[in-house]
């Protein structure tokens, strides 16, 4: 299987109600204004030397166009120099060397030729992706971070899961912002017994 000290963690931002955006992809909603003193301080020198552990990304079709709308309205590119791996089986526009598409077996993929080369690698989305990735039991960790917001229907986190995935939760920090961020350890995985207690 490669790499064995590799990671491969999902993490996205959802609503309390389990959505990573509306039905047609707006995430106007992530816009929240909330106020809970006791929680931390998002530190921009912490996010900036975190982000730096992240070795590679990988994202669905429908997350990459996304992130070229974000850029194209001057939101800029959020993955850095870092490769970044898009699942897709069309043609879309590469818009930089660190960009690579693939289409095909996503386990094959992530273990011959992901988990060999890269330690830390984030799936960052889309639902498609997330659940496609858990389904084929791939995922180390999740990553969910709840903003203080309801939506009432949406793409959801994981879409069209068809199992129960166990989990343990390794992890649980509240932001000042309202936002919660979990962390938890796909049960089933190597990791379990050096994290179970
Ligand atoms: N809240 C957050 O943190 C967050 C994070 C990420 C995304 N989002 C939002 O989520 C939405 C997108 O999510 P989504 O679930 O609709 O789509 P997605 O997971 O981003 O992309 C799904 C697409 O990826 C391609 N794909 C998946 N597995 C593949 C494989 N093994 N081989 C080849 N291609 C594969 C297929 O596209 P093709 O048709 O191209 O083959 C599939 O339609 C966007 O609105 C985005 O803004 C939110």
């Amino acid at each position: 299987m490669g790499n064995t000290d590799s990671r491969v963690t999902i993490h996205m931002v959802a609503s309390l109600d389990g959505f990573i955006a509306r039905k047609d992809g707006r995430v106007d909603w992530m816009e929240t204004n909330d106020d809970f003193p006791a929680g931390e301080t998002m530190d921009p020198e912490f996010i900036k030397a975190f982000l730096k552990t992240i070795d590679c990304y990988v994202m669905g079709s429908r997350t990459y166009e996304t992130a070229l709308n974000f850029e194209a309205k001057g939101f800029g590119w959020s993955y850095g120099n870092k490769p970044t791996f898009v699942l897709t089986s069309r043609e879309l526009p590469r818009k930089r060397d660190t960009v690579e598409f693939y289409s095909g077996d996503l386990a094959q993929f992530v273990n011959g030729r992901l988990r060999p080369t890269f330690r830390t690698i984030w799936f960052v989305g889309g639902g498609m992706v997330s659940a496609e990735c858990l389904r084929l039991g791939l995922a180390d960790e999740v990553r969910y971070s709840i903003l203080p917001i309801l939506i009432g229907d949406g793409i959801p986190f994981f879409e069209k899961l068809d199992r129960d995935i166990a989990l343990h939760l390794a992890e649980v920090k509240a932001y000042k912002s309202g936002m919660v961020e979990l962390r938890y350890e796909v049960r089933g995985r190597r990791d379990e017994s050096r994290n179970a207690s």
